[in-house]
């Protein structure tokens, strides 16, 4: 069984899909692993270190993809430079294990089936206890919530805590986050380590109690939050009146902030407006908003995707990689998911696609030649059928 690892091709994509201790792992237990010269480089783990760890290398993304049994990856597949697309340089009937976005570019589910390859979407691991190490969306947004106070930290003009100097007492800065899931949480438990005072929002009432155990307040809104959660723990889609209302109670803890970092996302839809440009305009000017929901359309109305804006005085970062700015860490966790997933898949070294296991059959997306999950499969029929 041989694991390949290409390099990433996405522009500004720094993370590997195995660390070279993660490589050690699987080659201990008898895999070979094939990955491309340079694939960690950009996260501080040159060629020499995976030869040490037992790797092979090769040059070229297409010995490694045609290579490999299993592709590992961070992106999906995607075009290279001379125009070969990577679904296309897979060997057909290999498996692929990547963040396929497979919500956002359901047809590529499509190209994938047609090549007969195995895809898993990490995205869609369960979040069940068994699944929690291989849950990479938590270990990357773990990391993002990090970065994010990080970010808004080195970009406002005032420092985060309380400080008696003997040429005056500097105010602690206030922090509020909006969204308190992985994310959130983490930059919750950062600010509040930075010295910020922190404040946290989330239509989910049950996380009240974890917001409160990092030290932060809980924001209370006159709101009816009673169906926010769904079986699984997600948040649920409120209707335009709710989010219109929340725009409006919140604009005053809003502009009260310092720092806001808004997390607030349910999934597979766009992300729901809750700042508005007055709220905006209400802030001190200097302060920052870090807007992790900036892929889907984010939480703020100014929020452009990718790109740091000051308007109204106000700072706001629109950053949708935040995990790549810390590629060693974000890759070593990545790669724990991956090998953990991995071990979950394989049986006495060879895969084994058992339908009847939750978390094999909640993370395949294409089998067999058939787009497997109903939810991709509909939004292709949706497309086609011109919905
Ligand atoms: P999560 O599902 O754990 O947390 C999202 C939270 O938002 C949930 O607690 C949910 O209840 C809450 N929420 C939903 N609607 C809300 C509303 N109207 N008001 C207040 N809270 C609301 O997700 P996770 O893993 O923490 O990720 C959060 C977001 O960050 C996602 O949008 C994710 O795509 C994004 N993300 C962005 C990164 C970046 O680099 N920009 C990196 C990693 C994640």
């Amino acid at each position: 069984m041989i694991i390949g690892i290409p390099r990433e091709v996405l522009a500004g994509e720094r993370r590997v899909a195995l660390v070279p201790d993660a490589v050690k792992s699987l080659v201990g237990q008898g895999l070979e692993v094939l990955v491309q010269s340079g694939a960690g480089e950009e996260s501080g783990f040159p060629d020499a270190v995976y030869e040490d760890a037992g790797a092979r290398m090769a040059g070229e993304a297409a010995q490694v993809l045609g290579g490999a049994d299993i592709v590992l990856k961070v992106q999906p597949p995607q075009a290279l430079r001379d125009g070969t697309h990577e679904v296309d340089l897979i060997t057909e009937g290999a498996a692929l294990i990547c963040l396929l976005k497979p919500l956002d570019m359901p047809e590529l589910a499509t190209r994938l089936a047609n090549r007969r390859i195995s895809a898993f979407s990490m995205e869609f691991m369960p979040r069940i206890t068994r699944a929690q190490s291989m849950d990479a969306l938590s270990s990357q947004s773990n990391l993002a919530g990090y970065e994010a106070v990080l970010l808004a930290a080195a970009a406002l003009p005032r420092i985060l805590p309380m400080m008696v100097t003997a040429a005056g007492t500097l105010k602690p800065s206030r922090a509020l986050i909006i969204g308190a899931g992985v994310a959130g949480l983490q930059a919750l438990g950062t600010a509040k380590r930075l010295g910020a005072v922190t404040y946290a929002y989330d239509t989910r009432p049950v996380v009240k109690e974890q917001v409160e155990s990092l030290g932060a307040r809980f924001v209370e809104l006159d709101l009816d939050t009673g169906a926010a959660e769904d079986a699984g723990g997600y948040a649920t889609a409120q209707s335009e009146e709710f989010y219109q209302r929340q725009r409006e109670l919140l604009g005053e803890h809003v502009a009260l902030s310092d720092i806001v970092i808004t997390t607030a996302l349910v999934p597979g839809q766009a992300a729901p407006l809750l700042i508005e440009e007055s709220a905006v305009q209400a802030m001190r000017p200097g302060s920052v908003i870090v807007d992790l929901a900036a892929e889907k359309g984010g939480n703020c109305a100014l929020t452009q995707a990718d790109q740091v804006i000051k308007v109204h005085g106000v700072t706001i970062m629109g950053h949708t990689n935040l995990p790549s700015m810390v590629p060693a860490h974000a890759s070593q966790l990545y790669a724990k998911n991956l090998t953990t997933f991995l071990d979950h898949l394989l049986e006495e070294g060879q895969l084994k696609i058992d339908l009847e296991d939750e978390i094999t059959s909640g993370t395949l997306v294409a089998h067999e030649g058939q787009v497997v999950n109903e939810r991709i499969r509909a939004l292709i029929e949706g497309a086609g059928s011109g919905d």
